[in-house]
């Protein structure tokens, strides 16, 4: 019997819930950063795979799975942080193999984007790197150092207006709950600068542009984990997730009435799910956290929250 071949992954791997029908093709392994909250990084020692090992996966993909491969996603944590070269050579032999390729996606850290130059940005986004997924958590510069992200609400703001006008459709996440419960100060500072970083990114036209909201999860391992166990950090409940996020929902206010912002919170660690188009479905976001905030048996235990 032949042995199969196999394209190669670093276990676990993380993508984002959109990319579930994505070839997965590991470009680099773990992440430059470690952030309190996330799991990315752990049990993995940052590599940049070599670009001829990366194709071979892309050649094996291309005989697994034919010539039909529409959409690639380039793990793992950061993988925007390979050198622009080396991206641009693996998002250009997928673009030869898979004629029908309509994008590549990568995970980028707002310091990744930002030490591209316009010109490297725009030559990726037209050699077909077509959405990045970015992580703010916050608006809020106070709560960003805290759980040490290493990036600010400037660099945010810098990153998006870069990645958008390369062309390059932006994916952003924020954490629900990623400051704690009891602070409540913390909390509406989070909803709030994190709602006016979302409006001060809009962009003047009608392209596609997402926003969502995670909810904070406190996996073993991390540093906000230890944090919990030694009591220093505590979960928010249900009610202040929704509250928080009631908050940010009231305090968006974009300057382009017809802005096609997609919003989502309704990944596995929301309690609640709630899609819609900002700022139009506003009112609508609104009821549908009213209704949850006083029908708390429609909302997703904690038991079945994961990331
Ligand atoms: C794998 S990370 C990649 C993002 C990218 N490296 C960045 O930092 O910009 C994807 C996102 O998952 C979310 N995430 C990670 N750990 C989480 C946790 N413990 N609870 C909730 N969301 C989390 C964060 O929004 C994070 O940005
Ligand atoms: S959130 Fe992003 S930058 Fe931070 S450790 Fe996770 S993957 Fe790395």
């Amino acid at each position: 019997m032949t042995k199969q071949e196999r394209i190669y992954y670093c276990q676990p791997v993380f993508r984002p819930p959109s990319e579930a029908y994505s070839l997965l093709i590991q470009v680099t392994e773990g992440c430059t950063f470690k952030c309190d909250f996330c799991i990315s990084n752990l049990r993995k020692e940052f590599v940049i795979r070599d670009v001829d090992e990366i194709k071979k996966d892309l050649d094996i993909a291309k005989r697994q799975y034919g010539a039909n491969v529409k959409k690639i996603f380039f793990l793992d944590g950061n993988a925007m942080v390979t050198p622009t070269e080396r991206l641009l050579e693996i998002t250009r032999y997928a673009k030869e193999l898979f004629p029908r390729l309509e994008r590549c996606g990568v995970y980028a850290h707002a310091k990744d984007i930002l030490k591209k130059t316009d010109e490297q940005l725009r030559a990726l986004s037209e050699a077909g790197l077509k959405i990045a997924y970015v992580g703010f958590e916050s608006g809020y510069d106070e709560l960003l150092e805290k759980v040490h992200k290493h990036a600010v609400k400037n660099d945010y703001i810098k990153a998006s207006k870069k990645i958008m006008d390369a062309d390059i459709i932006l994916s952003a996440t924020l954490i629900n709950g990623l400051g704690g419960a009891n602070n409540p100060d913390l909390s509406n500072k989070h909803a709030i600068e994190s709602a006016d970083l979302v409006n001060k990114i809009c962009p003047d036209d009608n392209r596609i542009w997402y926003i969502a909201f995670l909810s904070l999860m406190v996996p073993p391992g991390t540093i906000i984990f230890n944090r919990k166990i030694k009591g220093e950090f505590k979960e928010m409940s249900s009610t202040e997730v929704l509250k928080e996020l009631k908050l940010f929902i009231k305090h968006i206010n974009f300057h382009n009435k017809n802005a096609n912002c997609v919003f989502r919170s309704n990944h596995a660690s929301n309690y609640l799910p709630i899609k819609g188009v900002l700022e139009i479905d506003k009112n609508k976001i609104l009821a549908t956290l009213n209704y949850g905030l006083t029908h708390s048996e429609i909302l997703r235990p904690d038991f079945y929250r994961g990331l």
